[in-house]
């Protein structure tokens, strides 16, 4: 490149930083608000294309999707995409080392090979309210935040039951702007999702974890899946006779490209921002929960990796959860380093200043800072209690299963013995399907170990220093806890369930005692307290909050992510993560090329598709001799847009977000426009994969292009 056209790009990458706001995640029953701003940005839809409730919009082609990600309908007989990482834990459950659909990939060929899913369901937004009024009934201003709390939950509660009384719809009231605005949601869920296609993990989740967080990126991740319903087209348990869901809407797919600078539009379910936080938490997070929280899990990663790449079977069982346990990991230090390169806690300080200059005069807003500094003091050590909790005591997955078996079977004391005993059988199937024991013993040795070294005695159970003054050593404790659970031998366990004294055993086994014990004793010694400054915390915020929105007259102001339906929108661009680096808008087929390596498990391409490289044999999906895999943009998304359609102007489909760039990760905390992209899979390359390597014609056949 000469020296006027790297100019002409820096200079491009300016502008569509300054042009477009692109910070935000903005509701969609207000997205009237954003349309003159979208439409100078380059959007061509009305508000009611995007949200109606009166006919079709886009909304009712989007879904909640398992709870944790996005998905998107895409053809009149309820066919579905999202991403190979959102319907991995489904991919991986039907897998087995005969019928390996993480290596080699699935297609079912006709809709009676779909395969049904157990616990998955989709969720698709009715309405939306804002319900703020008769949720703060009967508040006053000078009630405690517990009355507050109570008042809130039983006029939610009638608000529930008014919007949903006989019908098969779902609803919740969830708190925005910490607790100054209250929306309702109306849901219709679908509980009967089939899997359809997904490519083999070397395309799917090509890159692995290497690649995970980072741009250049290569990684076809999608999977697609099938909505069924009922004969009436309404939510149905899984049957064989259930038939294929007719959508009010449907996505159009486009394949005319794009170029930097064009207009893109997110719509889907980011779960948890915090763009707000007062400077200490952003300390907290950078200087101490994130190192503990990659601390712990790096020590589990290794044990996991280590025993992974020693046996197939292993590595099946395992590769569900060790990509949970590594996602959050890596994107931890990614956060923390982002935050720290952006300066984000000296810039927050630098705020805080101003804010505190002008709230002075304000009674109402007077102290705010000095109330946040002390109680972040006090807080931190029962955060840090916390942190270990649910990283190290509640993940080892023996004493988990116990502890919360052993509950819930105390809950069920009164019902059948049948049914009771179908209800164990089918958790200890599910659990002994993907356990291996080296791993959660020698995890929990690592984890407890560091539990016991750096948590102070104070914060420790009498039962934890008692077994641990008894057996010497957390690695000695482990070996006598994880040799004589009941849990230990499955069929030991089944047998138990067979003799009617399951319930009983393990209600005396080491593995529940365990988990209880640690429970307990947090929950009674030091939740109650850390509740209580949450609470505290949440009533300075709701303060905070409106205050800022009184200071800062002229910013428009956007929720932060609650897994409830938003927009983002923002412009194709590359970015410039330092000095002399410029990042390209989009990736092709020939980095996957470049990248491709027989030796590396995560690298190694199917040899169709080295095939299909080397004949060129792109059929319509090529572009100027290659196809084009990835792209990024300046939309504004977190966890949960994973799976989100990417829209262009008109609302066709050009991608499916799945990620974020290294530098950009910290965007939950501190959206930087210079550095901040989403990552996105070109809609291209789903249908080129569909196509060719997994010659799915009939797939292709049932989706309709835009013109
Ligand atoms: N980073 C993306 C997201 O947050 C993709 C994760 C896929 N999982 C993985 N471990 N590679 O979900
Ligand atoms: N991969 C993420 C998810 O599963 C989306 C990427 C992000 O966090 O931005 O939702």
């Amino acid at each position: 490149m000469n020296r006027k056209s790297i100019l002409a790009l820096l200079s491009a990458l300016m502008l569509s930083a300054v042009a477009v706001a692109d910070e935000g995640m903005w509701m969609p029953v207000l997205i009237q608000n954003k349309i003159v701003d979208m439409s100078k940005a380059g959007g061509k839809l009305s508000a009611a294309d995007i949200y109606d409730v009166n006919k079709a919009s886009i909304k009712d082609a989007i879904v909640h999707f398992g709870g944790g990600c996005t998905g998107e309908i895409i053809s009149s007989k309820g066919l579905l995409l999202t991403n190979h990482h959102c319907g991995f834990s489904q991919i991986q459950s039907h897998s087995s080392v005969e019928n390996d659909y993480l290596k080699d990939g699935f297609v079912a060929r006709t809709m009676g090979e779909e395969l049904p899913n157990k616990g998955l369901n989709v969720k698709f937004l009715v309405r939306m309210e804002d319900v703020t009024e008769g949720v703060l009934n009967g508040y006053k201003e000078g009630m405690s935040e517990k009355e507050r709390s109570s008042i809130i939950e039983i006029n939610s509660r009638k608000i529930i039951a008014d919007a949903t009384k006989g019908s098969n719809l779902n609803a919740t009231v969830e708190s925005f702007y910490y607790g100054n605005q209250y929306f309702l949601f109306i849901y219709k869920i679908y509980r009967d999702v089939r899997l359809v296609m997904a490519p083999p993990s070397s395309i799917g989740k090509f890159g692995g974890d290497t690649d995970n967080w980072i741009w250049p990126r290569h990684t076809g991740d999608f999977s697609i899946f099938r909505v069924y319903a009922g004969k009436d087209n309404e939510p149905a348990d899984y049957s064989p006779s259930n038939v294929p869901f007719t959508p009010k809407k449907y996505l159009k797919v486009s394949l005319k490209g794009y170029k930097e600078g064009d207009f893109t539009m997110v719509y889907g379910y980011p779960g948890r921002t915090q763009q707000y936080l007062y400077s200490d938490a952003v300390k907290f997070i950078v200087d101490k929960s994130n190192p503990l929280k990659i601390g712990l899990r790096t020590l589990r990663l290794n044990i996991q990796n280590d025993e992974m790449s020693k046996s197939q079977a292993v590595r099946i069982k395992y590769a569900s959860k060790n990509a949970n346990v590594a996602n959050a990991w890596k994107k931890w230090q990614g956060e923390a380093l982002g935050l720290k390169a952006s300066q984000a806690i000296e810039k927050k300080i630098e705020f805080e200043k101003e804010f505190d200059k002008w709230s002075a005069n304000r009674p109402e807003y007077n102290g705010l800072t000095n109330q946040f500094r002390k109680l972040y003091s006090e807080i931190e050590p029962y955060s840090i209690l916390n942190d270990y909790i649910n990283e190290s005591v509640n993940v080892n997955e023996l004493p988990k299963l116990a502890g919360t078996l052993s509950a819930q079977l105390s809950k069920m004391k009164n019902e059948e013995r049948q049914s009771v005993e179908k209800y164990i059988i089918s958790q200890l199937r599910d659990f002994y399907k993907d356990y291996y024991l080296p791993i959660d013993k020698s995890s929990f040795v690592a984890i407890m170990g560091e539990y016991d070294r750096n948590i102070d005695n104070m914060y420790k159970p009498e039962y934890f220093k008692s077994i641990i003054g008894k057996f010497g050593s957390v690695e000695k404790y482990a070996d006598y806890l994880y040799s004589n659970s009941l849990l230990t031998d499955s069929l030991k366990a089944y047998a138990s369930v067979k003799n009617g004294s399951f319930a009983d055993d393990l209600t005396n086994d080491p593995a529940t005692i365990f988990y209880n014990e640690m429970n307990r004793d947090f929950n009674s010694r030091f939740k109650p307290a850390l509740n209580d400054m949450n609470e505290k915390l949440s009533l300075l915020y709701r303060r905070y909050l409106k205050a800022r929105m009184e200071f800062e007259k002229e910013r428009n102001f956007y929720p932060d992510a609650n897994s409830t339906l938003r927009v983002a929108y923002g412009k194709i661009a590359g970015y410039s993560p330092k000095d002399a680096i410029l990042y390209r808008y989009y990736s092709t087929i020939d980095g996957i090329m470049e990248k491709d390596n027989p030796e590396i498990y995560d690298y190694d391409i199917p040899q169709k598709l080295r095939d299909i490289y080397k004949n060129k044999d792109y059929g319509i999906w090529g572009v100027k001799g290659t196809v084009p895999v990835c792209f990024i943009a300046t939309n504004h998304t977190s966890g949960g847009n994973s799976g989100s359609p990417v829209l262009d102007e008109k609302g066709n489909l050009i991608g499916i977000n799945f990620d974020r760039v290294w530098e950009g990760t910290m965007s939950d905390v501190l959206f930087n426009p210079k550095i901040c992209r989403n990552i996105i899979l070109d809609i291209r390359y789903v249908m080129f994969v569909t196509d060719k390597v997994m010659e799915a014609k009939n797939l292709i056949n049932e989706i309709e292009f835009a013109k």
